[in-house]
């Protein structure tokens, strides 16, 4: 079957802010580049600016304010009956700034992903930029990685550098992330949708290959039209 045929792949997007990389999502599924049927964005936060993204295109939403939950274990038991409302093949996070349990990774394994603003596996956690700019690490990046339960440490898909600048500030890097956060996002999730990449238990793979060696993307390099 070609990729055009490819029937469209049911997916729930977990966002907590602006949404910029669902927007990508959006277009590139608006535009036919991804095969995706995006069911819903979930927000932990009513006030998300992704959620009016959201409803401008069209697609349900719903909030699960984490702040109504006593427990974390008991947040992420309602977020998986929720989400699993919409039976999702793939479950994206774009900026959903929540730890997640072992439970809701192990429930959502090989179907869940995350994009990272660094080049895995330097950086995890919070503050990327700030710490690639203290490290003077040269150059810097994101990463679109399948989730498991240690954090930023699952398998790498995609990444994309961007170089660090004499001066820069942790907003101008930021910034010039984003840009290739938006294009290596949707080009993960079309070779999922597309079945290229899937996940198993040593790791990942796309097109039958292990993907010990991701591609990394260049800023202003072509890659299969993103
Ligand atoms: C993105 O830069 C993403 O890499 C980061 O949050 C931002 C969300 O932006 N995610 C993390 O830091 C996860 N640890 P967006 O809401 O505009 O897509």
């Amino acid at each position: 079957m070609s990729p055009s045929q490819a029937p469209l792949l049911p997916v729930v997007v977990l966002i907590s802010g602006n949404g910029s990389n669902l927007q990508a999502l959006i277009d590139a599924a608006r535009a036919g580049r991804v095969p995706i049927d995006i069911r819903a964005v979930i927000s932990n936060r009513a006030d998300a600016y992704g959620l009016t993204r959201a409803h401008e295109a069209g697609i349900d939403t719903a909030v699960l304010p984490h702040r109504d939950y006593d427990s974390r274990d008991a947040y992420d038991r309602a977020l998986i009956t929720l989400i699993d409302r919409y039976q999702p093949e793939l479950v994206v996070l774009a900026g959903f700034m929540r730890i997640l349990t072992d439970a809701f990774v192990e429930h959502y394994i090989g179907r869940l992903i995350n994009i990272h603003p660094s080049l895995l596996p330097a950086f995890r956690g919070l503050n990327t930029h700030e710490r690639a700019l203290t490290a003077a690490a040269g150059e810097h990046g994101c990463s679109v990685h399948y989730v498991v339960p240690e954090l930023d440490a699952g398998p790498v898909i995609v990444r994309a550098r961007v170089p660090i600048l004499k001066d820069d500030s942790a907003t101008e890097l930021a910034a010039r992330v984003q840009v290739q956060e938006h294009r290596i996002y949707p080009l993960a999730v079309k070779w999922i949708a597309e079945g290229r990449v899937v996940m198993r238990e040593d790791g990942a793979y796309k097109d039958g290959e292990p993907l010990d060696t991701p591609p990394t993307l260049d800023p202003e390099e072509p890659f299969e039209g993103f």
